[in-house]
C-alpha cells in the first residue's frame, strides 16, 4: 500500500483520483477547502481548511501530516478564469498565477521532507499550457500559469533527480467537471484518472520531467 497525498480533492479530477486510490488498496490523503459529501463518502483521510496560496495553511498542512511518508504527492488544485485581450483582468491572471504556478510549488517545498528516496511528484497542468499548441489564443491567466507551473515541473524534475525523486507533468484531457462546466465533449474523470494513474505508475528516474497527455502521448512544450 502506498500513501498518496491529492489536493484539490473535494470534487472533480482530485476526487476521482481519491476514489480510485483507495478502490485499489492504497492510502489516499485528501486535502481540500472544504469537503464535500462525494470525498466524505469514499472513506479516506480528510484533511480540509487548506488553502495551497497561504503559506501558513500549508505549514499547517505539513504540520498536520508528521512525519508520514508520502510516496506521490499529487498536485491537482487549479483554476481557470476567463481572461481575454478584450477585458485583460490583472487580478485574476494574478489570482490564477497564485493558485496554479504557486501554489504546488509551495505544496511541493512544505512537504519536501517526507518524500523521500523513490517517492514522485505529480503537477496537473494542462495542454492549454503548451506554447507549441497554443493555435487559438485567449486565457491569459490560465495558459500564462500553467505554463509556469510546466517549467517549475521540469526545474523539480532536475534538481529532486539526485534525491531519486521523480517528477510528471500531465493532462489530464479534456474531462466533465466543474472546471469545464461538465464540457459535453469531454471524457469522465474516471476514464481520465485511469490514465493518469498509469503514468504515474510507470514514471520512473529514467523518464522524469516529461510533460505527458493522461492517454500516454508526450506533449509538446
Ligand atoms: N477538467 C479539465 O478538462 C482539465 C484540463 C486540463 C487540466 N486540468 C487541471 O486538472 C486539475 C483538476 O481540475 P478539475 O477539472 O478537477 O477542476 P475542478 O473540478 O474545478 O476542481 C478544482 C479543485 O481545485 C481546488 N482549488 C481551487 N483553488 C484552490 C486553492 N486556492 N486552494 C486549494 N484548493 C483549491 C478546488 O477546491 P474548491 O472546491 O474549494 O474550489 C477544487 O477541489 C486542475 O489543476 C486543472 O487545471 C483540468
Amino acid at each position: 500500500m502506498a500513501t498518496y497525498l491529492v489536493t484539490g480533492a473535494n470534487r472533480g479530477i482530485g476526487c476521482e483520483y481519491c476514489r480510485q486510490l483507495h478502490a485499489r488498496g492504497d492510502r489516499a490523503i485528501a486535502v481540500c477547502r472544504t469537503s464535500s459529501d462525494e470525498l466524505q463518502q469514499l472513506g479516506v483521510q480528510i484533511e480540509d481548511g487548506i488553502d495551497i496560496t497561504s503559506e501558513a495553511s500549508v505549514a499547517d498542512l505539513r504540520k498536520r501530516l508528521g512525519d508520514t511518508a508520502l510516496d506521490v504527492l499529487i498536485n491537482n488544485a487549479g483554476i481557470l478564469e476567463r481572461v481575454t485581450l478584450d477585458d485583460l483582468d490583472f487580478d485574476s491572471i494574478r489570482q490564477q498565477f497564485e493558485v496554479n504556478a504557486l501554489g504546488p510549488l509551495r505544496v511541493t517545498q512544505a512537504l519536501m521532507p517526507l518524500l523521500k528516496p523513490g517517492a514522485k511528484v505529480v503537477m496537473m497542468t494542462s495542454r492549454m499550457g503548451s506554447i507549441e499548441d497554443n493555435t487559438s489564443g485567449g486565457s491569459y491567466g490560465y495558459r500564462m500559469s500553467k505554463v509556469a507551473l510546466s517549467m517549475a515541473g521540469k526545474s523539480l524534475a532536475h534538481d529532486l533527480k539526485t534525491r531519486e525523486i521523480a517528477v510528471a507533468i500531465l493532462h489530464p484531457g479534456l474531462v466533465q467537471t466543474r472546471m469545464t462546466n461538465f464540457a459535453s465533449g469531454g471524457i469522465t474523470p474516471e476514464d481520465s484518472v485511469k490514465g493518469l494513474l498509469a503514468r504515474i505508475d510507470a514514471l520512473t528516474l529514467e523518464n522524469t520531467g516529461t510533460f505527458w497527455h493522461a492517454k500516454g502521448d508526450v506533449l509538446p512544450w
